[in-house]
């Protein structure tokens, strides 16, 4: 008899490790609900820019933070936070200024605090929603947010090859800055957690990415 139980799939890695797009996949394969928490780090950054607030200004963050009113919007079957009622829009979190800014915002721990509750809420959301479980990509899901996820897989490939993909994808984004940023902060750094399942992307191709965990978690649905 196939398991009715609710999973949750963690996907970490650095910006271009090949997450968004398997994680998108996968949602579509096993009707997951999809959770970029990225994205989640970039609209509060656009919002936070939006009211002219720099992450040095603690006093200002700390404020801003305790004051968001934070809600999602299920968009086919991706989650959308909202803000005040309103979801930022793709451009705006995808803007050169929103990525020089997200990883200082990030870092803190004031808003990374004020995001905890919200992204483990998801689960309920995905829930209420009728999903099958969620998959939720980031930087600390198997190790802060939901570190007995039903699997905890962590995505890296080289350097080179990330701005690559990157590039073909359009983007001007400074990954290597920002994955050293992401990797040596002190709260929740971007480290693969004891435990998850490691998978070099460098030389696959997004097919075999999404069948080396799709396998594992089949066979978890089917048992
Ligand atoms: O996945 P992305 O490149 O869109 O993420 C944007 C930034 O958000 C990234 O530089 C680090 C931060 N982030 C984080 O600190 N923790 C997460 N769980 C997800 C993203």
């Amino acid at each position: 008899m196939a398991s009715t139980s609710f999973i949750i799939v963690a996907i970490d890695g650095g910006a271009a490790s090949g997450k968004s797009t398997s994680s998108r996949t996968l949602s579509e394969q096993f009707n997951l609900l999809h959770v970029d928490t990225g994205s989640f780090y970039r609209a509060v950054t656009a919002e936070f820019l939006r009211r002219g607030i720099s992450p040095g200004d603690l006093a200002a963050v700390q404020a801003a933070v305790a004051g968001l009113d934070l809600g999602t919007r299920i968009v086919g079957r991706s989650a959308q936070m909202e803000i005040g009622g309103r979801v930022v829009p793709e451009a705006e979190i995808r803007s050169r200024e929103v990525n020089d800014h997200v990883s200082h915002f990030a870092a803190l721990p004031e808003v990374r605090t004020a995001l905890l509750a919200y992204q483990r809420h998801q689960a309920e959301v995905a829930r209420a929603g009728g999903f099958r479980g969620l998959v939720m990509e980031g930087r600390d899901i198997g190790s802060v947010i939901f570190p007995n996820a039903t699997f905890r897989f962590f995505l890296h490939a080289d350097p080179q090859e990330r701005a690559r993909r990157r590039a073909r994808e359009g983007g001007n984004d400074s990954i290597a800055e920002r994955d050293r940023l992401d990797s040596s902060r002190k709260t929740a750094p971007l480290a693969c957690p004891d435990g998850a399942i490691s998978i070099d992307t460098t030389h696959l191709s997004l097919a075999e990415v999404v069948d080396t965990m799709a396998v594992p978690i089949s066979a978890r649905l089917a048992s």
